[in-house]
Formats: C-alpha cells, sequence, structure tokens
C-alpha cells in the first residue's frame, strides 16, 4: 500500500546574507495511514523545514513531498499543526479559538456543529467547562490541549506537532502523552511529531526516524515493537532502556560526538 506521507530524496537550502545554507540533502520518510512517527535530530538539523514542506509551506529545491497520493506544492487544508508554543488569540475565548481555523477552511458544519465539535475534542482532552474561559486564563498544559484542539477541528488527515510538549514539565508531559493517545484512539489521523524528547518518541510513536546533523539526511530508522495506545510502564522496561541506549548514541553521531555505526536501520529489538 502507498504511504499516505512519502517524502522522497528532499533537498532544501535557505537563501541567507552568507549564501545558501544547504538544510536538507536528500531526505527520505515515510508515514502509512494512521501511522505515528517522531522525528528527533540535533537542533538546527532541519525538524521545523521538514514540517513546513509536509505542510506544503515550502517546497523543496528538488525532490518530492507526497500527501495522500498527491504531490504537495501549496498549503493543504488536510492538514493540522501544533507547536511548541500555542499561539492563541486573547481576545477570544477557548471555544472560539478552537473554532478560528473552520473560519479559514471550508467546512461543511455550520455554527452549532462547528461548537458541538469543538466541545467534544475539549471533551477528549479533559477541558470540558473551559470553553468559555481566555486563553491567559489556563495553564500551559491545558493551553497545549487547547491547541491540540484547535489542529483537529476540522479533520485534517494529517497531524504535525512540532515539539508540542516541550515548554512543559515532566509530569504534565506525561499527562499529554497518555492523551494523544486518547486522542488518536477516538480521532485517527496520520502523525509526525517533531521532539528531543527520546522518551516521548518511543512512548508515542511507531517508528522513530533520526535526522543527521545539517544537511540533514535520514540517518536512522527504528520500528517500535508495539505500535499505538500502550501503558506508560513499557518505558520502565528493559527493552525501553535498550531503545533509548540506541538513539541517544545515534542523537550522538548526528552530533558529530560519536562515531557511526554499520547499520542505519533497526527492528528495535
Ligand atoms: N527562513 C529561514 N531563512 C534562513 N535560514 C533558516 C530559515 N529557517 C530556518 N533556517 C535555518 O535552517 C536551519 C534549520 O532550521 P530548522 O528550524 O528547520 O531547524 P530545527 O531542526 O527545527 O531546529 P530546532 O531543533 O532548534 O527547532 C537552521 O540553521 C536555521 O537557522
Ligand atoms: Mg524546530
Amino acid at each position: 500500500m502507498q504511504p499516505l506521507i512519502d517524502i522522497k530524496n528532499v533537498h532544501l537550502s535557505y537563501d541567507t546574507a552568507s549564501g545558501k545554507l544547504p538544510v536538507l540533502d536528500g531526505f527520505d520518510m515515510s508515514v502509512p495511514e494512521g501511522g505515528f512517527v517522531a522525528v528527533v535530530g540535533p537542533s538546527g538539523c532541519g525538524k521545523s523545514t521538514l514540517t513546513r514542506l509536509i505542510a506544503g509551506l515550502m517546497k523543496p529545491d528538488s525532490g518530492e513531498v507526497w500527501l495522500d497520493g498527491q504531490q504537495v506544492t501549496s498549503p493543504r487544508a488536510t492538514v493540522g499543526m501544533a507547536f511548541q508554543n500555542p499561539v492563541l488569540l486573547e481576545w477570544r475565548s477557548i471555544l472560539k479559538n478552537i473554532t478560528l481555523p473552520l473560519e479559514i477552511v471550508p467546512t461543511k458544519l455550520n455554527k452549532a456543529q462547528q461548537e458541538e465539535r469543538a466541545r467534544y475534542l475539549l471533551s477528549l482532552v479533559g477541558l470540558e467547562g473551559f470553553e468559555q474561559k481566555r486563553p491567559s486564563e489556563l495553564s500551559g498544559g491545558m493551553r497545549q490541549r487547547a491547541s491540540l484542539c484547535r489542529a483537529l477541528i476540522h479533520q485534517p488527515d494529517v497531524l504535525i506537532l512540532d515539539e508540542p510538549f516541550g515548554a512543559l514539565d515532566a509530569f504534565t508531559r506525561e499527562d499529554l502523552w497518555q492523551i494523544m493517545h486518547d486522542v488518536k484512539a477516538r480521532e485517527p489521523f496520520t502523525g509526525v511529531m517533531i521532539t528531543h524528547d527520546l522518551r516521548e518518541s518511543i512512548y508515542l510513536a511507531d517508528q522513530v526516524v533520526v535526522m543527521s546533523g545539517r544537511p540533514a539526511t535520514t540517518q536512522f530508522v527504528m520500528d517500535m515493537p508495539v505500535t499505538g495506545a500502550r501503558s506508560i510502564e513499557t518505558l520502565y522496561t528493559p527493552e525501553a532502556a535498550d531503545m533509548l541506549k540506541v538513539l541517544r548514541h545515534q542523537i550522538e553521531v548526528a552530533q558529530g560526538r560519536a562515531p557511526s555505526a554499520a547499520s542505519n536501520t533497526t527492528g528495535g529489538h
């Protein structure tokens, strides 16, 4: 079956005052429908750039980005995005922040149905009762949950998360991991998540892709032995410790702090 997201041999450079800055140098990645891939890599290697390419906000210099059998050349309404620091509009209620994308992308839902869907999503993430609050009245974790609802309001096929939980404390982050699994079970999407947190990557994703240092290639791919929703206890097993060790080593290789090993893919065992 063809993957829902297919990134083939993508090259991309930015034009800067001091000349061309090569960022992606033959990057490949594919995600099957309903899959969830985490992308990790050194700071500045091109992870956020990759999300902009998938969303169609930028075009590669060469190579191809495919979404659901169509080559991506412009922004797609079938993509939802959430970022590290959710930008919520203070002059709108949480409910009105969440329905905002429906004022921009085409929707078949009337106003009442839009609000109903927003309330449903808020209940999925444990924010019922907060519909009429302003963003400043919410904690960071709550704002991030609201941002997740906003990214999902138009039922996107693809959800892109760029370090969504990076600004949160460890306990709040673990709560949100659980919520992510719950949400994905109820609101199916194909996901790509950028993260610096290796535990987060192995707990949430079906596959972890390690990007090399800039200009980035696909350095290493690890398939998780368990996919979909899983218990937090899986993070405290010897298998998880082994996987984290392998990934940590790969990050050190990507940072140029350790020599590379021979193989570049593994089944995660
Ligand atoms: N619009 C731009 N113009 C010029 N250079 C850019 C632009 N956007 C990003 N860059 C540069 O491209 C490189 C990759 O940036 P990108 O934001 O994709 O990295 P990243 O992997 O997301 O980093 P981080 O982990 O810190 O979020 C960086 O060196 C950055 O300075
Ligand atoms: Mg980034």
